[in-house]
């Protein structure tokens, strides 16, 4: 498998597979996700989540929302003079979010799309804030810098971009090249891989405005908080 070079020349795993390819992959793992792979980073997207400071009356989106814990939590914090939306490119996943919301009642509350983060389906400058938590290191390298862009678009000027990814930022390690191995065998399912994700922001015309290191099982993590200029 051919890595693919990031700004400063070191490798980043390709995924090879179509947007609908994941919307499939992802329906399957929906029926267990929140049980397993969900509940272990949970602790970490709340962490990512808290540090995006989101405040009532604002209108927030989370990309990538999977089965739906932070975008309850970030329809509670906006409360009813704000609003929530997510988009997420598998319709599983949106049936499980569907049934978190109605039974905290946020049901009329969050604004629900089945799309692709690299097209979102919003006016420019919609948002106070978004959010993606593990959800950017699923996407392909170009798919990476077309979805900040995107999110660019959709933010606020002053707007913030809150994110949790794996991180290859702090240089290769046993767990990264022990969790790569397992990518490269299985890129369809274990998608996600460590990413530049600071680089990234900044390459997309980000300022980086809080970063905060940490280890998830052994393989490095990091939140950011970008601010579009
Ligand atoms: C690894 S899961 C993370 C889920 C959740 N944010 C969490 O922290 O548990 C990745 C999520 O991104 C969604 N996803 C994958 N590719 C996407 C794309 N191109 N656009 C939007 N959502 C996508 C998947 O359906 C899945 O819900």
């Amino acid at each position: 498998m051919k890595r693919q070079s990031g700004a400063d020349g070191q490798g980043i795993l390709p995924v090879p597979r179509t947007g609908e390819e994941a919307g499939r992959v992802y329906d399957r793992l929906s029926r267990f996700y929140g049980y397993t792979v969900g509940a272990l980073g949970r602790r970490y997207s709340g962490m990512a989540l808290r540090r995006l400071s989101i405040g009532e009356g604002e209108t927030v989106l989370e990309i990538g929302f999977g089965t739906g814990y932070c975008l309850e939590v970030m329809a509670k914090l906006v409360g009813e003079t704000g609003s929530a939306c997510g988009v997420d490119i598998s319709p599983g996943m949106i049936g499980k979010t569907r049934r978190r919301l109605e039974k905290a009642g946020l049901q009329k509350s969050v604004e629900l799309c089945c799309g692709d983060a690299t097209c979102l389906p919003f006016a420019g400058g919609a948002f106070d804030a978004v959010f993606m938590s593990f959800a950017l290191e699923v996407l392909d390298t170009p798919q990476i810098a077309e979805a900040l862009a995107e999110i660019k678009r959709v933010l606020k000027p002053g707007g913030r971009l809150g994110a949790a990814c794996m991180s290859k930022e702090r240089g290769e390690s046993a767990a990264v090249r022990v969790y790569e191995w397992a990518h490269k065998r299985c890129p369809m399912y274990i998608a996600s891989r460590p990413i530049y994700a600071e680089r990234a922001f900044r390459d997309a015309g980000y300022r980086i405005s809080d970063k905060h290191s940490l280890k998830i099982f052994g393989l490095p993590a990091e939140i950011i908080v970008a601010l579009r200029p």
